[in-house]
């Protein structure tokens, strides 16, 4: 039996992590459990799964779940220090990171730092913090086993082989709900639009970053600390149907791929069950009633997050944790209706051209970093502010 803890079980991949524990209910156990705010859902979850202890980031909620939980012998914590506290616990064997964004870099640490393997699904940790996390793991002889639809399928194109042989890795992408339209029309995109993804069910920051593309910049970065493959050796594919999650080719000019319906369920499965493989019961991939699938080649005029992601990788340190931040920060400003669609890029791009860049990071360098891409955007959207007030006198 696997003693598993679960960070941001509330969430889309959290939801779906539970699915595939609560279909193997024999070999796995739930220790820990966390959510951001939505205390009713971690309530329910606890009482369902009875796990040791939960944490939830938002203390106000605190209240609420201990009312519920703690009668029944399951403890609360509270804020980010409650986070890190569940993920500092050594009686696990498997942490699994479904936090969304910045907020799910440091338990990812603090889990490595307790000695944990990591199935890690919080892409931004390894954006962020790639070549530190690269480094604990080899101190530590511990393992990190990727969630990510596109790096799941590169590992599993990976069995086998011998990194030698590697010609370049090819990411899918479905090229998101904007594909086609005309980039005169990116101005006029609303957040409702853009939270409309054609292939898959996920969290809004994912579904916004898959409709700027960002998400793709972002797994390019992923694969190049995953897999040690040179960032020139990554190339993007668009993939409109979303059935071939990636590809690798090899040296000999071979392509291997994995193929199956988009459902997160089995990657988060495959990271739990490898090396083995469990039966599953839902629904198997009709290849014939698919009937076709297609590849074109990205847009990165209309798409500039691609060409930002290469740039910050390319430049190393702690520019890919500015790409990050500030994506989020403006993802959010977006939803907000505070900034357009277009100027998701345009601050990225700002940022990485006026924020101080600092190599070889340690945390505290991402953190510092952290702060001062927060200040950026303030200043920037502020400005945004201020532009329009006077264009409006
Ligand atoms: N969804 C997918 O299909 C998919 C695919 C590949 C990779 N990923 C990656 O997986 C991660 C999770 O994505 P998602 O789509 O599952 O997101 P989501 O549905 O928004 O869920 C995010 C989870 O994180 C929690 N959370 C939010 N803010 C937090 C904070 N400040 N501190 C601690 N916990 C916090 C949320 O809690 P509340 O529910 O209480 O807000 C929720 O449990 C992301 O890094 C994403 O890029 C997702």
């Amino acid at each position: 039996m696997q003693r598993i803890s679960i960070f941001g079980s509330t969430g889309s991949i959290g939801i779906n992590a539970l699915k595939v524990i609560g279909a193997n209910p024999d070999r796995f156990r739930v220790q820990y459990l966390s959510a951001g705010s939505n205390a009713d859902l971690l309530t329910e979850q606890a009482l369902a799964l009875r796990p040791v202890a939960v944490a939830i980031a938002d203390s106000t909620k605190a209240a609420r779940l201990e009312q519920a939980l703690q009668p029944q012998g399951i403890a609360v914590l509270s804020g980010k220090t409650g986070i890190l506290e569940l993920a500092s616990r050594t009686d696990v064997d498997l942490v699994l990171n479904a936090i969304v964004g910045t907020a799910g870099l440091e338990p990812s640490i603090q889990a490595l730092n307790a000695e944990k393997d990591l199935a890690l699904s919080n892409k931004e940790s390894l954006v962020m913090a790639g070549e530190l996390i690269n480094r604990l793991l080899a101190e530590k002889k511990l393992r990190l086993f990727p969630i990510d639809s596109e790096h799941s399928a590169i590992w599993q194109c990976l069995v086998g082989e011998n990194e030698k042989n590697i010609r370049k890795l090819i990411l899918t992408g479905s090229g998101g709900p904007f594909r086609t339209l005309p980039k005169e029309k990116f101005s006029e995109i609303t957040p409702r639009q853009a939270l409309r993804h054609p292939t898959w069910s996920m969290g809004r920051k994912i579904t916004i970053d898959s409709a700027t593309m960002m998400n793709k910049g972002l797994e390019i970065i992923e694969a190049h600390w995953l897999f040690h493959i040179p960032p020139k050796k990554i190339e993007v594919v668009i993939h409109p149907q979303s059935i071939i999650h990636s590809m690798v080719e090899f040296i000999d000019g071979s392509i291997k791929a994995q193929l199956g319906l988009p459902d997160m369920k089995l990657p988060i499965q495959y990271a739990l069950s490898y090396p083995d493989r469990f039966p599953v019961s839902w629904e198997n991939t009709d290849l014939a009633e698919i009937g076709t699938l297609t590849f074109e080649a990205p847009d990165i005029e209309k798409f500039p997050s691609l060409r930002l992601a290469a740039a910050a990788l390319k430049r190393g340190g702690t520019a890919p944790a500015i790409l990050n931040v500030v994506n989020e920060l403006a993802v959010y400003a977006f939803l907000e209706n505070k900034i357009s669609f277009p100027d998701i890029p345009t601050l990225v791009e700002n940022a990485l051209s006026s924020i101080g860049i600092t190599d070889k990071p340690s945390l505290q360098d991402i953190l510092t970093t952290e702060q001062s891409s927060c200040e950026f955007v303030e200043r920037y959207i502020s400005g945004l502010k201020q532009t329009k007030g006077t264009r409006q006198k």
